[in-house]
């Protein structure tokens, strides 16, 4: 399914795609000599930090560390993949895809897709015109209007009405001709037990179109506008609707997500309209299901940190500590909001407005804050005996938290809610820990620090890449002086391995499409090693300066092994430790040439 974009296609696609027009239909950008700047649209920023650099084609948030080409971008900001980007901006400049063949079972399996989502979409609009445009919606807009859902609200979730009938869809969608089969796998309609023919699913219920974060949608949730049961009825499972996977607003959110830096998970659909309507985007809810996996590593793909806010009545709380556990096992930073008194967020809203909620959120709590005012909450510590219970809770809680600074904070923290000594906790934590395995540090926390140590080497390393990048036949003259193998940063060997594998196959280096096996963070340094502005200084003096200082690190690494296999020789009475040593004299006299060479 991959690789049938031929490269004709792609390539006509990029030569056609303007980056900067592309660019400045989502973001502000101005000029600044070669490159143009503005607020990065990928987190939130006041100061641009967003560069792009038109003759390159190529982009980088020196904030964020997004970067990549054209269609990187439209991947991002639309929300879609790298392959669809390219797609995407094919249509949009009127560059007809190349055909291709499928299987019949593949196209058949396509086909049926594309006809249960054109089913959805209908019925999405059925609904819709129903609540906006007919006499049946009446009952409907009272309802919506009561809970302060406005026309607004209701175009923007495409929110509609499914009649107080048995077969107003059934017979509507007959008359367009559309697939019995079809619809009974879709769910919208139900085969009549006795007697021929099939009845709507959804009567009398205001409805929620339930979409996938691209905005198509995959099933509905149908509300009562009385007291009936159930109080939310929902589409079934259906190749479309995965209720582990889909969040409920996720198409709306997550674009503020990126820019907030969190999503904010609620419980009820009507949590969400009434969050998002009040002005607070990033909010989505699972649905109804509890918090999933799949659910957690997508919003991750928007956001680092994610705050659960659901009912504040025990079912809530219960959620909240199982979402927890889920989360636990991402590195999702994961903080807990604590609505004061009103039971979800859609009524705290209504009763304290959005600036008293925002500032609840704000206030969330951290996982471990939760857990010990949950702890606390529950407890008598009046007299030792109860302290020392809430203690014995609460060192599994402590012994959880990986990094030391904040688990002595905790500890102090603790010591003065419980009037125990902290060495006391220590000691006991001491034990603890040695049950408890604590080696792995959050993978995103590595990496984000990996990212802030940008030492000489991997600046000249990326001034490296930079210079390749503008002249590839230098990677010949690069590597015979440093081993690719021996550069400090992984994802630098990485990004010029790749470069190196295409410069030997006779490749042009610069089309990223066919680098498409990059990771995304070589991607963010190879973008960024292209945009990032390397000065005024000379570039071939430049250019050696960054040879020399990966060489001198280069022959540190030999020097080490050539003297330590000396002395293992010598130990072992072998003579030919003089060779050795020889050879890391050699290097030794190369590195003292190479002294004070700093760049
Ligand atoms: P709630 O009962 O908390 O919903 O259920 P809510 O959003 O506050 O409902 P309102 O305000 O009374 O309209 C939370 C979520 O659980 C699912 C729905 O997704 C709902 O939004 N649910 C609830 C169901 O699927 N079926 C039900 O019968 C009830
Ligand atoms: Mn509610």
């Amino acid at each position: 399914m991959t690789t049938w974009l031929t490269d004709e296609f792609v390539d006509r696609v990029r030569s056609e795609s303007d980056l900067v027009s592309v660019i400045s239909t989502y973001v502000p950008i101005k000029r600044k000599g070669k490159q143009f700047w503005g607020c990065c649209p990928f987190h939130n920023e006041k100061t641009p930090s967003f560069a792009v650099t038109p003759d390159k084609g190529f982009f980088y948030c020196f904030g964020c560390h997004a970067g990549g080409d054209v269609f990187k971008f439209i991947s991002m900001i639309e929300n879609i993949s790298y392959r669809e980007a390219i797609i995407f901006q094919g249509e949009k400049l009127n560059i007809p895809l190349p055909e291709r063949t499928r299987s019949p079972e593949e196209a058949a399996r396509e086909e049926k897709l594309k006809r249960l989502r054109e089913a959805h979409e209908l019925a999405g609009k059925f609904f819709h015109n129903c609540l906006t445009l007919t006499k049946y919606g009446a009952a409907g807009l009272a309802y919506f209007h009561s809970r302060g859902i406005n026309d607004n609200i209701i175009e923007e979730f495409n929110l509609g009405f499914a009649p107080d009938a048995w077969d107003k869809l059934t017979t509507a969608f007959a008359k367009r001709g559309i697939d019995t089969g079809l619809l009974l796998e879709s769910g919208l309609v139900l085969k009549r037990q006795k007697g021929q023919g099939e009845y709507d699913r959804f009567r009398n219920r205001v409805m929620i179109p339930i979409t996938d974060e691209r905005g198509r949608i995959c099933g509905f949730g149908g509300r009562v506008i009385d007291n009936g049961s159930p109080k939310y009825l929902n589409s079934p499972e259906t190749v479309l609707f995965n209720k582990r996977k889909l969040l409920f607003g996720l198409d709306k959110a997550h674009r503020a997500i990126g820019q907030e830096g969190f999503s904010l998970v609620v419980e009820g659909y009507m949590d969400v309209i009434s969050v998002s309507a009040a002005g607070v985007k990033n909010v989505v809810a699972s649905l109804g299901t509890a918090f999933t996996m799949d659910q957690c590593k997508k919003l991750l793909r928007y956001a680092p940190a994610i705050y659960f806010c659901y009912d504040s009545d025990n079912a809530g709380q219960e959620a909240i500590a199982r979402a927890i556990d889920i989360a636990a096992g991402t590195n999702a930073i994961i903080k807990v909001v604590q609505l004061p008194d009103g039971k979800d967020p859609d009524e705290y809203i209504r009763r304290h407005g959005v600036d008293a909620f925002r500032q609840v959120v704000k206030g969330a709590l951290s996982v471990v804050d939760f857990r010990l005012k949950h702890i606390m909450a529950h407890s008598d510590v009046s007299g030792l005996e109860g302290r020392l219970r809430v203690l014995a809770e609460m060192l599994p809680v402590l012994a959880s938290i990986r990094n030391t600074v904040e688990r002595s904070a905790y500890v102090s923290k603790v010591s003065q809610l419980l009037s125990v000594s902290e060495n006391d906790i220590l000691a006991e934590l001491g034990k603890k820990s040695r049950r408890v395995s604590d080696k792995s540090t959050s993978v995103r926390t590595m990496r984000s620090v990996v990212r802030q140590v940008d030492d000489a080497g991997r600046r000249a390393g990326r001034t490296v890449i930079r210079m390749v990048w503008d002249e590839p036949a230098l990677l010949e003259h690069f590597s015979s002086l440093v081993p690719i193998g021996s550069l400090p940063d992984p994802i630098h060997r990485q990004i010029l391995t790749a470069l190196m594998e295409k410069y030997r196959e006779g490749e042009a280096i610069r089309d990223i499409t066919g680098l498409a096996h990059l990771g995304d963070e070589a991607v963010e340094e190879l973008s960024r090693a292209i945009v990032e502005d390397l000065g005024e200084e000379d570039r071939s003096l430049l250019y050696e300066a960054c040879v020399r200082q990966l060489r001198r690190n280069y022959l540190v690494s030999q020097y080490e092994v050539h003297s330590r296999n000396a002395e293992e020789l010598y130990r072992q009475g072998d003579a030919k430790y003089l060779e050795e040593l020889a050879i890391s004299q050699k290097i030794k006299k190369e590195m003292d040439e190479l002294q004070g060479v700093n760049y």
